[in-house]
């Protein structure tokens, strides 16, 4: 007797019902770009089909997202000017605040996470402040907390802070329940590598540092049990779900992190796993859709129980196409 796995591989309905794992709609998060102005949809040459919406844009943009299914998402701001301090980033009327406001205002029922770190409003680029020369870790920690109330109070469900300083999660838990901000979460970029595939957001986001790079606060692409640290730290900080960043090319990462913590596990396919299968499909080097869902289920089967992708506009509108492909039938 042979031993055939190839019976369950025979027609299309039997593959559907051995397949193991299934990405759904509700478990995808989508990152926007917002930007001073009205009716703006600036694309992002980088992030082909992303652009850098306005205010009034974004939260037209928040009814189509809910309607596809998608039940979050993660917002990014680029603000008018940056200085020194990034004084924009905890502004009360800066970008980010006046999004959530907005999107809170347009669609209630969608989540909204926002991105708390300072790169994107700081003069030199860097996710925290620059003392003596360097970022400075402790400084950071207040400003972040500060940025963290500003987006509480503009009704954000969950703030992200993905600066890697040290105590962050603490801090920022701290100041939420002082300011009576119990309800709010808190989703930590804990397991943030310093890694190339970041080069299309920064782009987007304006936000490259101008002198030297990251690898004093975000870790090194060499390093797994470092990763468990980071997470178990931020659990016991009161993270309520913890992140690891990029994806890809952290698949063990995701796995292991999943095994050891009950907290839900959440991985950001980056901008740069996102530009790769755009370019390479704009060339017609490989199939654009079936990559993207190989991607997303790859990094489900490693243990993400959320994922934060750029896909997720596509991706939904693909799952409603199948179910109703079989709905029909
Ligand atoms: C801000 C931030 C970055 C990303 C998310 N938040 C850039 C960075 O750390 O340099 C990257 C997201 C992506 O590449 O899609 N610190």
């Amino acid at each position: 007797m042979m031993i055939r796995p190839r019976r369950l591989r025979r027609t299309p309905t039997i593959r559907r019902m051995v397949q193991e794992t299934h990405i759904k709609v509700d478990d995808l998060l989508y990152p926007v770009f917002v930007r001073h102005g009205k009716g703006e949809r600036e694309p992002i040459r980088s992030m082909v089909g992303h652009y850098r919406l306005s205010v009034d844009e974004l939260a037209q943009e928040a009814v189509e997202l809910f309607s596809l299914g998608i039940p979050a998402v993660i917002l990014f701001g680029l603000p008018n000017k940056k200085d020194e301090s990034g004084s924009e980033a905890y502004a009360r009327d800066g970008i980010v605040q006046q999004a959530v406001a907005a999107v809170k205002d347009r669609v209630p029922e969608l989540v909204v996470f926002t991105d708390v770190c300072l790169c994107q409003y700081t003069d030199h680029g860097h996710c925290g402040i620059i003392r003596n020369g360097v970022v400075d870790n402790d400084a950071t920690l207040e400003i972040l907390s500060r940025i963290a109330l500003s987006h509480a109070e503009a009704g954000a469900d969950f703030v992200a802070p993905s600066d890697m300083m040290d105590g962050r999660i603490r801090a920022i838990r701290d100041t939420l329940e002082r300011d009576g901000f119990k309800d709010t979460g808190i989703l930590a970029y804990a397991v943030k590598y310093a890694s190339s595939f970041y080069g299309p957001f920064r782009e987007a986001a304006d936000s490259a540092p101008q002198l030297g790079d990251r690898a004093s606060y975000q870790m090194d692409p060499a390093n797994a049990r470092e990763a468990l640290k980071e997470a178990s730290i931020d659990v016991e900080e009161g993270a309520d779900i913890i992140m690891i960043k990029p994806a890809l090319p952290c698949l063990d990462i995701i796995h292991q992190v999943r095994s050891r913590i009950s907290l839900p596990v959440a991985a950001y396919n980056v901008s740069g796993e996102y530009a790769m299968v755009k370019a390479a499909a704009q060339k017609g080097w490989i199939e654009g859709n079936k990559a993207m869902m190989e991607m997303l289920v790859s990094i489900r089967r490693a243990g993400a129980d959320l994922i934060l992708t750029y896909f997720a506009k596509e991706a939904a509108k693909l799952l409603f196409e199948h179910e109703k492909l079989y709905a029909e039938k």
